[in-house]
């Protein structure tokens, strides 16, 4: 694989990563599960997963599509392309981060508690499925960002931590 394949397969998955990464910026405010439970009795999602968080990071991660298109058009041929590309990834990709939170209640995991390889991929492979259809990441590039993305994500999670955004550095 090649330096200029791995970097455009990272250009491919930026709004799957900036849409993954607005809520801790932006989140907030009333949750998703309006505070119910599941049959377990524990939270359906938790008060980590919010509808500003949300719409702010498929927002945000579509936005993020639409300037790219303006950078590297040819990438994605027409703007209508780039757009659902981009809405895909970053719906995807908050939908996959929900599904993990479900999945963490379920084995009485609490908001925040880390859950190795859930936290780094689950959104990630959401967001790959979701986009799949519209223009699909070649396997081996797949292969790439699956193997890159989890260091991404402890750096970016470090740097929020540090930053004072998050309160936990994972
Ligand atoms: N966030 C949000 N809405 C979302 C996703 C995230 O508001 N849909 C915000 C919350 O403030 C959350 C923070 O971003 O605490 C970090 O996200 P994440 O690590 O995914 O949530 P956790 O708090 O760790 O919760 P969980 O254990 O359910 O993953
Ligand atoms: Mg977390």
């Amino acid at each position: 694989m090649s330096l200029s394949s791995f970097l455009w397969a990272l250009w491919y998955v930026l709004p799957a990563y900036v849409a993954n990464g607005t809520p801790v910026l932006v989140g907030g405010g009333r949750p998703i599960d309006g505070g119910r439970t599941w049959r377990d009795g524990r939270r359906l999602l938790g008060d980590g997963k919010t509808w500003r968080g949300f719409i702010g990071g498929v927002a945000f991660g579509t936005l993020t599509g639409v300037i790219q298109y303006f950078i590297t058009p040819d990438f994605y041929g027409d703007l209508k392309t780039a757009v659902l590309l981009a809405f895909l990834l970053s719906f995807g990709a908050l939908v996959g981060d929900l599904v993990g939170s479900f999945l963490k209640r379920r084995a009485n995991l609490p908001r925040g508690a880390p859950a190795i390889g859930l936290d780094q991929l689950g959104f990630l492979l959401s967001a790959l499925a979701f986009a799949y259809p519209v223009k699909p990441l070649r396997g081996d590039q797949m292969l790439m960002v699956l193997i890159i993305t989890p260091f991404i994500h402890w750096g970016a999670n470090y740097f929020a931590y540090r930053m004072g955004w998050k309160s936990v550095p994972w």
